[in-house]
């Protein structure tokens, strides 16, 4: 089986961006853990990073179509995008939400998720073992 992972806004620049809140693993880091985490998990894993919300609507649309599961760090979009949000809503095989910081611990606006009514499921705080954990249920 095929899983998209999906991130947003900003988390190219993973590594450099707050470290204090985001870690310093850069974002190769990421797709190399997520890689190799699909390789164990005999999942064909493949990981995108765009800053562009119109970009992200189209991947998701793809998504649909070809019936794949998601893992999605949508960023900020999380907090602001309803176009995403029903992106997302047509997916047929299982999404889930993942988030690096734990945001419930952070600013108020940071707390609502669009996606998280129509996720499977959502990880928060785990840093990048979210999406291990994420790949390992859609497993
Ligand atoms: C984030 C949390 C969001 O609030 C923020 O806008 C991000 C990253 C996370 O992974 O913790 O860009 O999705």
């Amino acid at each position: 089986a095929t899983v998209l992972v999906l991130n947003g806004p900003n988390l190219n620049r993973l590594g450099l961006r707050e470290p204090l809140i985001y870690g310093d693993r850069t974002y190769d880091d990421l797709v190399a853990l997520c890689h190799a985490a699909g390789a164990e998990l005999n999942l064909t894993v493949e990981v995108r990073q765009t800053n562009s919300e119109a970009e992200m609507i189209g991947w998701l649309h793809d998504a649909a179509d070809a019936g794949h599961a998601v893992v999605i760090n949508a960023g900020a979009w999380t907090h602001t995008s309803i176009a995403i949000r029903d992106a997302a809503s047509m997916l047929t095989a299982p999404m889930v939400e993942v988030h690096l910081s734990n945001v419930h611990a952070r600013e108020e606006f940071r707390h609502h998720s669009y996606l998280s009514a129509v996720a499977s499921g959502v990880i928060v705080g785990l840093g990048f073992e979210g999406y291990v954990a994420a790949l390992r249920y859609l497993a």
